[in-house]
This record gives structure tokens, sequence and C-alpha cells, in this order.
């Protein structure tokens, strides 16, 4: 019997705080009309100092469980995409697993920039399939707004903070995610980068007062990629499912800028009325925008149940990449399930193993040899 992987839930989290083009006028030389006609972008939300990617990561996967009516504790695994992780390590992944109470899954990070969540979604798909896991929470989650450089106005226009997540869950129904197409081309990797704190450049004062630990782009040049490989990811994938195009109800693309995506429709020869565009509120949100888009697609019903889909994304890496869905309606519930509940057990959970670890720390540090 053939095992399908459905996108069963999926929640998102925007934080409060909108940015206007009109207030980064007043910080760099730019125009409000120039980022409109350039990029499609009006607004972008900022996410408050006490948010992280975890902290806005999470909140999306328990609205996602919420919909799913999944209990966390029912979670196998929890795969984060992000481009700004809370912390190089420990994994975004693991304190979003704790956060939300999936205290019987693992948690991993995937770092493919923009692309990621593409490539998450991908392999939580292939673990369910094979039959490793039954229910997987995969989230995109950014703040991105922490690693701009807000004097640089040929970046400081494009990015937004935010999470999307799926959970995704097995079953014996045709659908869900069907096929996928996973690219890279390291050679482009200085294109779009975050140069220093990584292994390669360590962070020094020099290298902050340089500020090399903020995004570099050369936009022109990410500009043209994004062009060339969206289209063609998005046919390679319909091809890998043997659908035909015209059966393709909708194409949720990276929201990076509205003129890439238009783009992309001159390529692929549709009606841009086919494409989810929201880049226009929240700018780019990199692996979170896949996720935002499509949420919003259901909520203002242009994303119905048994809709063939397309998700289509590129990023830094270079790397590019398209995943095909059956939609499906979340599964019904033998009984509803109250997220608060589980996660204030799972807050219990966490401060108890935390005590224990103080207590055991103590007792070992009086035993240990002198
Ligand atoms: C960044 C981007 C909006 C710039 O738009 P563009 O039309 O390509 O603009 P160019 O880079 O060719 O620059 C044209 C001029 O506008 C200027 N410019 C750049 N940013 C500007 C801004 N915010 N306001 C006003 N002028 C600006 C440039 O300095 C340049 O001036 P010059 O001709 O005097 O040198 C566009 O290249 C882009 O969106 N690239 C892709 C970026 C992306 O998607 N990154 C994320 C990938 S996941």
């Amino acid at each position: 019997m053939s095992i399908y992987a459905h996108i069963t839930g999926w929640g998102t989290a925007i934080p409060e705080k909108i940015l206007t083009n009109e207030e980064i006028s007043t910080m760099v030389d730019t125009n409000p009309e120039w980022i409109v006609e350039r990029t499609g972008i009006r607004t972008r939300h900022i996410a408050a100092p006490e948010d992280t990617s975890a902290t806005l990561g999470a909140a999306a996967s328990l609205k996602a469980l919420e919909m799913a009516n999944v209990p966390p504790s029912a979670v196998d695994l929890v795969i984060t995409a992000t481009s700004s992780p809370a912390y190089v390590f420990p994994a975004t992944a693991s304190l979003i697993q704790d956060s939300i109470g999936a205290t019987n899954a693992g948690a991993f990070d995937l770092s493919a920039a923009c692309t990621g969540f593409i490539f998450a979604l991908n392999m939580a798909t292939q673990l369910i399939r094979s039959g490793q896991i039954k229910t997987a929470v995969v989230v995109g989650a950014e703040t991105l707004s922490r690693y701009v450089d807000w004097t640089d106005r040929g970046t400081c226009i494009l990015f937004g903070d935010g999470a999307g997540a799926f959970v995704l869950q097995a079953s014996s129904v045709q659908g869900g995610v069907i096929s996928s197409v996973m690219r890279s081309d390291g050679s482009g990797g200085d294109l779009l980068s975050v140069p220093a704190s990584g292994s390669a450049m360590p962070a020094t004062a020099k290298t902050i007062e340089q500020g090399m630990h903020f995004i570099k782009m050369n936009g022109r040049e990410v500009f043209r990629f994004a062009t060339r490989v969206m289209a063609r990811a998005s046919e390679e994938a319909i091809e890998k499912a043997e659908w035909r195009l015209d059966q393709v109800e909708i194409i949720i693309p990276h929201q990076a800028n509205k003129r890439i995506i238009e783009a992309a429709a001159r390529g692929l020869k549709l009606p841009i009325e086919k494409f989810a565009i929201n880049v226009d509120k929240y700018g780019n949100t990199s692996t979170a925008s896949i996720p935002i888009a499509a949420v919003e697609m259901v909520e203002n019903g242009r994303l119905k149940k048994n809709d063939k889909t397309v998700l289509v994304g590129f990023g830094a890496g270079l790397t590019w990449g398209a995943v095909t869905v059956i939609w499906k309606e979340p599964f019904p519930a033998d009984k509803s399930v109250n997220i608060d509940f589980y996660q204030f057990l799972a807050r219990i959970r966490s401060f108890l193993l935390r005590v224990a670890r103080r207590i055991e720390g103590l007792i070992w540090g009086r035993k240990a040899p002198k």
C-alpha cells in the first residue's frame, strides 16, 4: 500500500509592527514610488525585540497543529527552514520542538536560504512516504530584520519578518505532496550572503565595524538568476507529477519581488492571476514567504480542496526548487485537541527538566573526583 504525505494543518505568525516604504525613505536615500515600482513591496512586518525565529515559528506551528487536530506529543519530527536562526546552535527547530511540547519528536534546521521551505517540505514528505514517520511539522521562520543593514538601500527595502508552518500527516488516500525538484549552484554563493560570523569569517570587532555580519547582495544578478529558474523548476515538478500545466489551479511562488513573479508568469505563458502574490504586504520573508502566501490563499478562498498546486522558490546558495501538491482539508478529528492544555503541560515539563538538570549538576558536582 502506498503512503502519501498530506498537508493537514497550517498557520502563520506575523509580527504586529509594520514598517512602511515612507518610513524607510526617512532612513535611507530612496522613495516609496521607486520601491513599489521596482519590487512591488509597500510594507513589511518587523519582529518585536522579545521575538526570535523560534518564538514566531512556535506560534505558527501551534496554530497548524490546532487546525490539524494533532496533539504535539504525536509529532515525530520538526524541521525548521530558516535563514535567521535564533542561534548557530542549538537548532531553532529544537527550541520550537520544546516550546510546542513535541516531546516525542526529532528536530533539525535546514539551511537552503529562501528555498529552505521547499526542501524541508520534501524531506518531511519522503520520511512519511517511506514509512519512517507519520507526522511532521515543517516550519519556515525568519527574523531577517536582525541581519539587515538598515543603511543599505539595496537590501533594507526588501526583507521582512514572519513565520509559517504546515503539519504533514501520513495517509493511504492519494494526494498531498506529489513531486519535487531540488537544485543548487554553489558557484553563485557570493551573490547573496552574510559573510561574517560563520567559521569562514568568525565575528570580530573588525568584521562588525565593517558590517560583514549583515546581508550582502548583488541585486541585479540575483534578479537575473531568479527569473531564469522559477519557470523551469515549476515545469520540471509538473512534469514529474505527470500533470499538464493547464491542470494547475494556483502557483505559490517565493515572494521576493513582484517583477520576478511576473517574469515567471511570462516564462510559463500563464496569466499573472494564476500566481499568489502578497509581497506588497510582507516583503521577502525568505523561508516563511511560501507558507504565509499559501495560508493567505486558503483564507481568501483561492486555494481549495483538491486544487493542483505548485510551490516554487529560489534563494541564496544559490538554490531553487519546486513541489507539486494536491491540497487537502484538515483531516476530520476523532476529538478536538486543546493545544493550550498541551502547551501548558509542555511548559511544566520543560521547567521540571531544567530543575532536574540543575539538581543533577549540583549532586554530580559534589561527587566529582578531586
Ligand atoms: C534589489 C533590486 C530591487 C534593485 O532593483 P533594480 O531595478 O535591479 O535596480 P539596480 O540594482 O539595477 O539599480 C538601479 C539604480 O537604482 C539604485 N537603487 C538601488 N536601490 C535603490 C533604492 N532602494 N532606492 C532608490 N534607488 C535605488 C541603484 O543604486 C542604481 O543606481 P545607479 O544606476 O545610479 O547605479 C532588484 O535587483 C532585485 O529585486 N533583485 C533581486 C533581489 C532578491 O530577490 N533577493 C532575494 C533573493 S531570495
